[in-house]
């Protein structure tokens, strides 16, 4: 095959080197604009894992990469005049220039034509010769733009300004500095590559960047800047750029996110930044181009695979790889665009909120790394849980927890889940033996079902109520057989269905109205939930008083049923929420508009309830901290105000749910996809929050909360194949000061040895 490869970084090199290795009859021109030295950049950083990649694919590059590698473990975060140090992070780092000259070499040796100072032309009927043109051109391709619309490409300019410095100050560890100026925060990723060489990264929001002068300041003064604010790190050594000969402010540069949505068009495929970048915070945008050559080179050579065809299957096979780590380096570029959340936190959180910042490093990732930092972040959690000091360490989740008066043995939360099990509002037996169930599965705070304060508020005929005397005395049964038989406290979830009312029971078809018996529907304004559902009536004055009065009874029988806590329900599109959510609260009166307006309501049914709910007895309020629409609904922004406005009503936990109030809404799902929005509102409106959504190992729980993203986590459909969830992780984490119920103790202590024994042979 006759290659062509434009663009002599990483990526082109290495698929040179890639193709070459697999068959040498392949002829690969490569061209390079800049000579053969010249490059940007200082070190790059790679793992332990990829230098195993490099080795197998071609021992003769990997042996020499691997030999010069400068490797170092530690992880130093200096903030606030501290230094927190952890271990066993497994990082290596060589030069670019380095890299770049060992590469060229056995691209050499191995017969790849290097054409230096070549600039290479963007149109592909300049590649007439070659069957295959690699643009391996870097994040500025001009190949990729003159077909853009082609590549689908998606480019997002971040908001911070970095300098790529190097410096002879050699750092140890790899070093994250943390220095407050005059003008905001502004801080360093230092790590060395060399034997006297180091990467030293400059970063700081815009503000503070503009704050400083650096948008006036030629390159000499904003780097002698950079060596007073980072003094202490530097030990007189300078700072030095290679992007001398660029105006000051341009040589600070903003990170561009690319995403295409495919990356070959006819002869053409796009390679490395070209098609794809990451955040240089978690070092990975040179693993990336290096990992995408071996693939590509794996393909275009595999038996039977035509060229068309291995350029689909390349990127069939390559894109979930490369689509996690820019999900990782994306959550690791918000939380630098975020630091002023974090900054509030002792040292030894802030770390470990950077460490997890990208999401693929855990709790228990980190017991694996360096098992005495680990335990010394659970004693110090467990410490400030319970107020003395704690030498022993314990998981995070098993940490007690005060709201008002009320003390949970733990942070693990039985979400509110609705049964559609009741009749005329009465919960039975059923509902009897599951929440007894779950309080007996070692849960701290047990939820009930959303709980209806009307007949005309339920969401389906089985939905439970608290709108009779009958409903008091079925509840009281069950708040009673909880307080005797577990530790669990008991929350009592009141809500008003508002214009999701009057639907069949969950399994007979969501949202979907009954065949007949159907009752009239509130809710802000006359907008329906669906096409298919009733169009509700826009609530008068009368109504909202009528309707809070309803809330306040149930509050009233909720004290008589002995419940611990109460929740309302201001989230998901039912009434409430049809108030929060601009999409569904079309009001002209003091009711809609703004977001003040559109909280008038709901917070006067707080206030109401709380006037009336015992003062040593907290409450919560469940909200959707983002209606995925976004300008066009609510936005985690606004859920921070949402958050500090009910607090400052009187919530003592603000429940962060997210969606299910706009029919047609695109969530975004994963892995604990909610806890992003429990984080903002927690810390940056300064309140108590509790996660939930697709969390579901005790891993993330505990990540969670060391990390300091939410106070108390809920999860709800692990909770109904498995009462005994927080049991089980007890076990899974040998912790034994869970309260487990007499008659089960054995089954404890065997599921205990069982799973100690099986993560024992998995190690
Ligand atoms: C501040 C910063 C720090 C970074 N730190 C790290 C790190 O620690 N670890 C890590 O793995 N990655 C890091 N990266 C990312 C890394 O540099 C890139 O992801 C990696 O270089 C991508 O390789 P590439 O070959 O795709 O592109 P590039 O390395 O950008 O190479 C593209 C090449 O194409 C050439 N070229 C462009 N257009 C033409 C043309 N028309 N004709 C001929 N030649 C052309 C360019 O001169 C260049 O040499 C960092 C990036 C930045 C900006
Ligand atoms: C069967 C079922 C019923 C639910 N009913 C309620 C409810 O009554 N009130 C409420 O606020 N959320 C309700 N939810 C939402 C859950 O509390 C939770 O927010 C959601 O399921 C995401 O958590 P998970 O991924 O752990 O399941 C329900 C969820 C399920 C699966």
């Amino acid at each position: 095959m006759r290659i062509a490869c434009l663009g002599g970084g990483p990526a082109g090199l290495y698929f040179a080197i890639s193709m070459k290795l697999r068959d040498p009859a392949h002829e690969v021109d490569l061209f390079e604009r800049n000579r053969a030295n010249d490059t940007f950049g200082w070190g790059v950083v790679f793992s332990d894992q990829t230098v195993e990649n490099l080795m197998a694919n071609d021992p003769v590059s990997g042996a020499v990469i691997a030999g010069e590698f400068a490797h170092w473990d530690d992880i130093d975060v200096h903030i606030h005049g501290d230094t927190i140090r952890s271990s066993g992070h497994g990082f290596i780092g060589i030069g670019r220039k380095r890299l770049l000259s060992i590469l060229q070499d056995r691209a050499r040796a191995l017969g790849v034509n290097l054409h230096f100072e070549h600039e290479g032309g963007a149109d592909l009927a300049g590649w007439a010769d070659y069957d295959l043109v690699i643009a391996a051109d870097g994040a500025n391709s001009r190949i990729r733009d003159r077909y853009e619309a082609h590549f689908g490409v998606d480019i997002q300019v971040r908001k911070n300004k970095f300098f790529w410095f190097g410096t002879h100050k050699v750092f140890e560890a790899f070093t994250f500095a943390f220095e407050e100026t005059e003008a905001g925060w502004v801080w360093a990723h230092a790590y060395r590559f060399d034997d006297d060489l180091s990467t030293f990264i400059v970063e700081m929001d815009p503000e503070t960047w503009a704050g400083l002068g650096l948008d006036r300041m030629d390159q000499p003064e904003a780097i002698a800047l950079c060596e007073r604010i980072f003094a202490r790190y530097l030990d007189g050594h300078a700072l030095m750029s290679n992007a001398i000969h660029l105006p000051g402010p341009q040589a600070w540069l903003t990170f561009r996110r690319i995403v295409c949505d495919r990356w070959d068009y006819g002869k053409l495929i796009l390679l490395g930044d070209a098609a794809h970048t990451a955040h240089f915070s978690i070092g990975s945008g040179t693993k990336l181009a290096l990992e995408d050559a071996i693939k590509l080179a794996e393909v275009l050579n595999r038996p039977g695979l035509g060229r068309d065809a291995a350029l689909a299957e390349y990127q069939a096979e390559r894109n979930l790889e490369v689509l996690k780590l820019q999900n990782s380096a994306r959550n690791s570029t918000e939380w630098f665009e975020a630091l002023e959340r974090y900054l509030h936190f002792e040292p030894i959180q802030f770390a470990y909120s950077l460490l997890t910042r990208s999401q693929r490093v855990s709790h228990e990732n980190l017991r694996l790394r360096d098992r005495d930092w680990l335990e010394s972040v659970e004693c110090w959690f467990q410490a400030k849980a319970r107020g003395r000091a704690v030498n022993e360490p314990a998981p995070p989740m098993f940490a007690p927890f005060h709201l008002r008066e009320m003390v949970l043995a733990n942070r693990v939360v039985v979400s509110p889940m609705a049964m559609y099990s009741a009749e005329d509002g009465t919960p039975n037996d059923f509902h009897l033996v599951h929440y007894g169930a779950r309080a007996q599965g070692g849960a701290g705070l047990l939820y009930t079902e959303m709980t209806c304060v009307s007949p005309e508020g339920r969401i389906t005929p089985g939905c439970a109520g608290l709108y009779a005397p009958a409903h008091v005395d079925a509840w009281r049964r069950i708040v009673a057989f909880v307080h005797a038989r577990s530790e669990a406290k008991f929350c009592l979830q009141l809500g008003h269905s508002g214009p999701k009312g009057s639907t069949k029971v969950g399994w007979e078809g969501y949202d979907v109205p009954l065949e007949s018996g159907n009752w009239p529907l509130i809710a802000a304004s006359d907008v329906p939930w669906s096409p298919h559902n009733q169009v509700p009536r826009p609530m008068t004055r009368a109504d909202m008083e009528a309707v809070t009065a309803d809330f306040v009874a149930a509050v009233e029988r909720a004290v008589e049923a002995g419940f611990d806590m109460i929740e309302l329900h201001a989230a998901h599109g039912y009434l409430l929420s049809s108030f929060i959510t601009p999409l569904t609260n079309k009001r002209t009166d003091d009711y809609g508009g703004s977001l003040e307006n559109r909280l008038r309501f709901p917070l006067e049914v707080f206030r109401a309830m709380r006037a009336v709910w015992p003062e040593d007895r907290p409450m919560s309020v469940r909200i959707s901290a983002n209606d995925w629409m976004g300008e066009l609904g609510i936005t985690p922004d606004e859920a921070v105000e949402i958050g500090r406005a009910f607090w400052a009503a009187g919530a003592d936990l603000i429940d962060v749910s997210a969606g299910q109030t706009w029919a047609d809404c695109q969530p975004i799902y994963g892995r604990m996809f909610q806890t992003p929005f429990a984080d903002q509102v927690r810390n940056e409106g300064r309140v108590t929050t509790m996660a939930v959504g697709n969390i579901y190992e005790p891993d993330h729980v505990n990540s969670i909360l060391a990390a300091g993203r939410a106070d108390l986590v809920a999860l709800a459909r692990p909770h109904l194949v498995d009462p005994s969830w927080t049991l089980r992780a007890a076990a899974g984490q040998d912790y034994r000061r869970v309260a487990v119920p007499r008659p089960y103790l054995g089954g404890m202590a065997q599921l205990a040895r069982n799973l100690q024994r099986e993560a024992e042979l998995k190690a």
